[in-house]
């Protein structure tokens, strides 16, 4: 078995959480392994620019800053916004990808247009440890006997679907994928929600493996790669 955790083996370990289609979920063809997704790519590309080979480790979401801050894994890809509060734990790339929050609700919902139309004694879903989890609860401050607390998106998206919940508030690209799978629509509300920059998160101080994520996001950047998978990844 391949050194886990070991930062200067042959290995590039990445961490993620792979239930967050398009950028990593699990299939039974994967790029590596059975994952897949524009972030499984691009962490490939890095693999290949560092001369390593990718190992993926998929975990809860909420554990991916401790992982990646006491070395556990060598870098966090997945569709990670680089916020303020993870900026004091880890170490960021340049972005790779500018998102914003949407909210998932039934096709025939008439009653939600807007974020502010949630605090109308909605119940609303969202996915622990989510900036989305952080809008609902700080900026939102919805009741917190309204708010469903789910580890994936799909289960609360599900809920959604089978009526249980009026509402989920999740990443764009996610919410979309999500919702066209459950025939669900989209309320979009670009005034209440900012835009968010993911980014790919490392140890704090490890420059070396920084600046090489860094080259190949611009590389991948300046060559349209990285457009190309977004749209490549969102017809899937
Ligand atoms: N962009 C959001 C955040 O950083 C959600 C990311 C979820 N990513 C995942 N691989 N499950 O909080």
């Amino acid at each position: 078995a391949a050194l886990a955790g070991c930062g200067s083996s042959d290995k590039l370990i990445m961490g993620t959480n792979a239930a967050f289609p398009p950028f990593e979920y699990t299939t039974s063809q994967g790029l590596v392994g059975e994952f897949d997704g524009i972030d499984v790519a691009i962490a490939n590309k890095i693999a290949e620019n560092v001369g390593k080979e990718l190992q993926i480790e998929d975990m809860e979401f909420d554990g991916l800053v401790a992982s990646v801050s006491t070395g556990k894994v060598d870098m966090v890809v997945a569709g990670m916004t680089a916020t303020d509060e993870r900026k004091q734990s880890v170490d960021f790339s340049d972005p790779y990808y500018v998102a914003s929050q949407v909210i998932v609700v039934a096709p025939d919902n008439t009653d939600i247009t807007s974020a502010e139309d949630l605090k109308n004694d909605k119940t609303v879903g969202v996915v622990l440890g989510y900036t989305g989890d952080n809008i609902v609860t700080n900026d939102l401050q919805l009741a917190e006997d309204k708010v469903t607390r789910a580890n994936r998106g799909i289960d609360i998206v599900q809920d959604v679907k089978n009526g249980k919940l009026d509402a989920v508030v999740i990443d764009s690209a996610t919410g979309k994928a999500l919702a066209e799978k459950n025939g669900l629509k989209i309320v979009e509300d670009p005034q209440a929600f900012e835009t968010e920059e993911y980014a790919i998160a490392v140890k704090k101080g490890n420059t070396e493996l920084l600046d090489k994520i860094n080259e190949t996001l611009s590389e991948m950047k300046a060559s349209g790669e990285i457009e190309q998978l977004a749209m490549e990844y969102d017809e899937k």
